[in-house]
């Protein structure tokens, strides 16, 4: 993961010029886009889905390496219970009715988010999911599920304060690197484009170590009318912006 300026690109090697290397989408307004027409909240969701199975093939083609998709935060188990329990239906749902397609098309799927908590069968669908498609190439899309930035933090420094007490780390040897490591999204590189759908501008504790130099980019649209044609505007305001990384000119390709 690389954590340090130098080590980053606006686009990274293998992704088409001007095309992020890795997108992370906070995808809000589910709720919003089902109570504007009448329908029950899980009607946002359901379509939801198909926003999200639209944006990965839209990823996928338009040459996007990896694609961080926020699908359920830690904070979302406040919900009521039906709306939760509806939730981990569709992710279910996906899970059972995708895989094999993503798997055809080369998809590695990769989860982030704590493990406890989430319902077993849930739990295994993900994990059946990570080992499926484990040596695919194509495109990586991280699932970050049952995710918290801050939990992943302190669960990172928790592995380091054990490592250190247990003397099989030094404190010099505590770097933005090994730290890095310790996160749910080790080996992932760091986003350079986070999407928010749905007109709210916040981070709602999403991937904040890792974001520390991307490029930010909401919109109001609602998740579920989310298509290719916002995908590719994104990526259009993306190729505006100058990334300096706190140096004067801007960083285009890797150090
Ligand atoms: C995003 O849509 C989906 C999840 C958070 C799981 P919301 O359910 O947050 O939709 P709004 O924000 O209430 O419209
Ligand atoms: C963030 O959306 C979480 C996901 C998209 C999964 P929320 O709708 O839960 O965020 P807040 O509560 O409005 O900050
Ligand atoms: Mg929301």
């Amino acid at each position: 993961m690389g954590s340090s300026p130098n080590q980053k690109a606006m686009t990274g090697p293998g992704s088409p010029a001007g095309v992020p290397r890795h997108i992370a989408i906070i995808m809000d307004g589910n709720g919003r886009w089902a109570q504007s027409r009448g329908l029950p909240r899980i009607e946002g969701h359901r379509r939801g889905v198909e926003a999200l199975r639209r944006t990965v093939d839209a990823a996928g083609k338009l040459g996007v390496q990896y694609l961080t998709v926020y699908s359920f935060s830690i904070e979302n188990w406040r919900r009521p219970a039906s709306e939760v329990s509806d939730l981990m239906g569709l992710i279910k749902f996906f899970m059972r009715r995708d895989l094999a397609e993503l798997h055809r098309n080369g998809v590695r799927i990769c989860i982030a988010g704590a493990p406890d908590e989430v319902p077993h069968d849930v739990g295994a669908l993900l994990h059946e999911a990570q080992e499926t498609t484990r040596n695919n190439k194509a495109m990586t899309l991280v699932i970050a599920f049952n995710y918290g930035a801050r939990q992943e933090i302190v669960q990172a420094t928790r592995r380091i304060a054990e490592a250190v007490a247990a003397g099989t780390m030094r404190p010099e040897d505590v770097t933005e690197a090994s730290f890095a490591k310790r996160l749910y999204t080790a080996d992932i590189p760091d986003p350079d484009l986070v999407i928010r759908t749905s007109g709210e501008l916040r981070l709602s504790n999403f991937l904040l170590w890792q974001s520390a130099y991307a490029e930010f980019v909401f919109t109001d649209v609602l998740w579920p009318d989310f298509d290719r044609a916002d995908l590719e505007a994104a990526i259009a305001t993306f190729r505006q912006r100058e990334r300096r990384y706190g140096g004067l000119s801007p960083v285009e390709t890797p150090a």
